[in-house]
């Protein structure tokens, strides 16, 4: 298996169907926050086809991790079963078909190192709250499209304000940018 003419096939189907993948730049900066934080649990919520699960699993694979991903579309989680599974992923991904908001309450305590949230946009305060028990303390959050998405995210701005949470917004393409939150 040729991983990265896969990937780039999976890239050109995403963009033909109109699959909000994350850019290729957002994949370089997802795999090194993953070597970087030496993260070995990572929780996805939002896998959509498995474009960028694929790409955490190739960080984490070096890493001897495991990355837990949600989506509640069907033809997404079965789109994302069969893309897992031809790239021989299987064993570093649990994908679990469902809506996050009622599966993450079912998910282990304090046992990620690294949670990305990319699910619907105006549901991002809702991840993340019930998300945080899910994260070891020292880990971190990766929010995806809080630039481009920001309006839809009021509610989590104004909830990071009130709350006064430490959060970084880093640019990462022409397009947008990814937020990180830090457990501490
Ligand atoms: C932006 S796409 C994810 C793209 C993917 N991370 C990638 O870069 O290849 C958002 C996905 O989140 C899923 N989603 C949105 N809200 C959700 C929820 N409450 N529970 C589970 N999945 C959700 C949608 O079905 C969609 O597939």
């Amino acid at each position: 298996m040729d991983i990265d003419s896969f990937l780039a096939d999976l890239r050109k189907h995403g963009l033909a169907n109109t699959i909000p993948n994350i850019s290729d730049k957002n994949a370089r900066f997802l795999k090194d926050m993953i070597h970087i934080g030496g993260v070995k649990n990572l929780l996805e919520i939002g896998t959509a086809n498995g474009y960028s699960t694929i790409h955490l699993c190739l960080a984490l694979r070096e890493n001897g991790g495991h990355l837990t991903s949600i989506d509640y579309s069907l033809p997404s989680y079965n789109e994302a079963v069969e893309n897992i599974k031809k790239t021989e992923m299987d064993d570093i991904a649990t994908l679990i078909f469902g809506n996050a908001l009622v599966e993450l309450p079912n998910l282990p305590a304090e046992s990620f190192d690294m949670i990305f949230i990319d699910g619907q946009k105006k549901r991002t305060i809702d991840f993340y709250k019930l998300a945080y028990p899910l994260l070891k303390e020292g880990g971190f959050f990766i929010v995806d499209d809080v630039i481009k998405f920001s309006e839809k995210m009021s509610s989590f701005y104004e909830f990071l304000e009130v709350e006064k949470i430490p959060h970084t917004i880093l640019g990462i393409d022409e397009d947008d940018g990814v937020m990180m939150i830090v457990k501490r």
